[in-house]
């Protein structure tokens, strides 16, 4: 079949196969030619401000599957296969394999939760895969035979992006501290939430390397954010639509430091769909939203802050020394029991990953993208 080709005074129109005429700019072709690439760097090296004109073709024709452009006063010659024209007609994101379906968990995800060894993910690109899967559509996973070296979390954290500071740090020791700032240093309770709502952007990734753990009490506590606000908007779609839709202030305040950001607890993704919540008691900030907007808003915050304590929910188990629990810290809500101080050790070590990373490195090890061989 012989594609047909229209001119116009800013783009062209082009019968693709078995389509209808679809148009491109003239502009978005140049820009997109591929000599516009460089082969090395793989980046656009083409200029389209240093154009003194709009881009013209003074020829144009199509050859086989083929649309050849001459383009006015630069005689510059591009070519692009019909088919490449076809998988970008529509207004559309690129597809992306990375956009995986989130399978939420429930209370019992303790025994069917993906668990490698750390020698297999150093190793074993195929295992990497199975864990950066489990994390995408889970957002969890265990670490098991983690080396009882300190080194041991840098050496797992960077198999999945660069380690990445928060304010406080590259690194943290969750044991106890003297003179506290955080109730992750003590031995009291920690309730659930997110970590670091009072940075802009919120860490993605965590880990936590567990060193010691010989203490009575302390169990960690998990819980699939996605899940519960899926259960929210089941059961009070008002409550659910107020929480996605509010911003809520967020601080960390201390002697050297006074960080504040906002955050929705309920959080979106492009496609509508539940991607994560926020949420932190001992880090809001004292909600500065209007008094008879909180007459709404604090009922659907508690039911919803209930609602992840619920039984149905919440994952209560024990980390023990060698295991690192890794998570989307933008989707699982996480918290520890109280434990008693003079029992024995508890001592996690904690990092960050980016988690667009995650992502990342799911693109490369299912070994799709535009470069791709
Ligand atoms: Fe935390």
């Amino acid at each position: 079949m012989s594609a047909q080709l229209t001119l116009h005074e800013t783009g062209l129109e082009v019968v693709l196969p078995d389509s209808q005429p679809c148009y491109f700019n003239y502009f978005w072709l140049r820009d997109n030619c591929a000599s516009s690439f460089d082969p090395e760097t793989r980046e656009r090296v083409f200029d389209i401000f240093a154009e003194q004109k709009p881009p013209v073709p003074a020829h144009a024709a199509i050859t086989g599957q083929q649309l050849d452009i001459v383009w006015k006063d630069s005689n510059h010659a591009s070519s692009y296969d019909l088919a490449w024209l076809a998988r970008h007609v529509r207004a559309e994101p690129r597809p992306d394999p990375a956009t995986l379906p989130r399978k939420h968990w429930h209370a019992d995800h303790y025994r069917k939760m993906k668990r490698f060894s750390q020698l297999a993910l150093r190793s074993d690109a195929a295992t990497r895969k199975a864990w950066v899967h489990a994390l995408l559509t889970e957002g969890v996973a265990m670490v098991t035979d983690m080396p009882d070296t300190e080194a041991a979390l840098e050496e797992t954290a960077s198999l999945l992006g660069v380690p990445r500071p928060t304010f406080f740090g590259l690194y943290f020791d969750v044991k106890l501290h003297i003179n506290p700032d955080n109730l992750a240093y003590t031995a009291k309770a920690l309730e659930l939430h997110t970590d670091v709502p009072s940075e802009d952007l919120a860490p993605g990734v965590q880990f936590l390397h567990c060193l010691a753990n010989t203490v009575e009490g302390g169990e960690s506590l998990f819980v699939d954010g996605a899940a519960v606000a899926t259960e929210l908007k089941r059961t009070y779609p008002d409550d659910f639509a107020l929480l996605c839709e509010t911003s809520v202030p967020f601080y960390d305040e201390h002697d050297r430091y006074d960080m504040r950001a906002r955050q929705r607890i309920i959080e979106l993704d492009v496609q509508g769909d539940i991607s994560g919540v926020t949420i932190s008691q001992h880090m809001a900030d004292i909600f500065d939203m209007d008094q008879r907007f909180l007459d709404r808003f604090y009922p659907a915050y508690c039911r919803f802050g209930r609602l992840l304590q619920d039984d149905r929910f919440l994952m209560k188990f024990r980390l023990n020394a060698g295991e690192c629990i890794v998570f989307d810290n933008h989707r699982i809500v996480h918290g520890r029991a109280a434990f008693v101080a003079e029992s024995g050790k508890r001592h996690l070590r904690g990092t960050y990953t980016d988690r667009g990373e995650l992502r990342s490195a799911w693109r490369i090890l299912s070994g799709e993208g535009r470069f791709a061989a």
